[in-house]
């Protein structure tokens, strides 16, 4: 196993205004249907992923108006588009202890439950040049 503290991409996240549009969308262009569906409560999220390679494309749609997803899509004109990058890391605690003992901007200090029962956090845009970046723990079995 890599000793790695970043280890990959774990998936790019769309927002999508209608989900079941976009799930019918992106099965035709990936030519399969999505691997995983399911509604992240804490969130107010339903996300679809598609497995592609070693990574994922996750598309998210909003089950409230006050989910950040809205916000998202109010800001794109409703049409969606690019929201996170989601960075697979060995132990998500002690990353985050050094991203802020480095000064890194952080939305969660503390991780939080995210799709597939994970263990995720994100990091602010304003400390990566603009970009929405999860950063999430593997599942040990
Ligand atoms: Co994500």
């Amino acid at each position: 196993m890599s000793s790695e503290k970043f280890k990959k991409v774990d998936h790019v996240a769309i927002a999508v205004p209608d989900l079941e549009e976009a799930v019918a969308l992106y099965t035709s262009l990936l030519g399969k249907a999505p691997e995983h569906i399911e509604e992240v409560a804490e969130q107010k999220v339903r996300a679809a992923f598609f497995g592609v390679g070693e990574t994922n494309l996750e598309l998210l749609w909003p089950t409230s108006p006050d989910s950040p997803i809205s916000n998202f899509l109010e800001q794109k004109k409703g049409r969606g588009g690019l929201h996170h990058i989601c960075i697979e890391v060995e132990n998500i605690d002690e990353r985050l202890k050094e991203l802020k003992e480095r000064g890194v901007q952080l939305i969660d200090e503390q991780p939080k439950i995210g799709a597939h029962g994970k263990r995720i956090a994100f990091v602010h845009p304003k400390a990566t040049n603009g970009v929405l970046l999860e950063l999430s723990e593997p599942i040990k079995d």
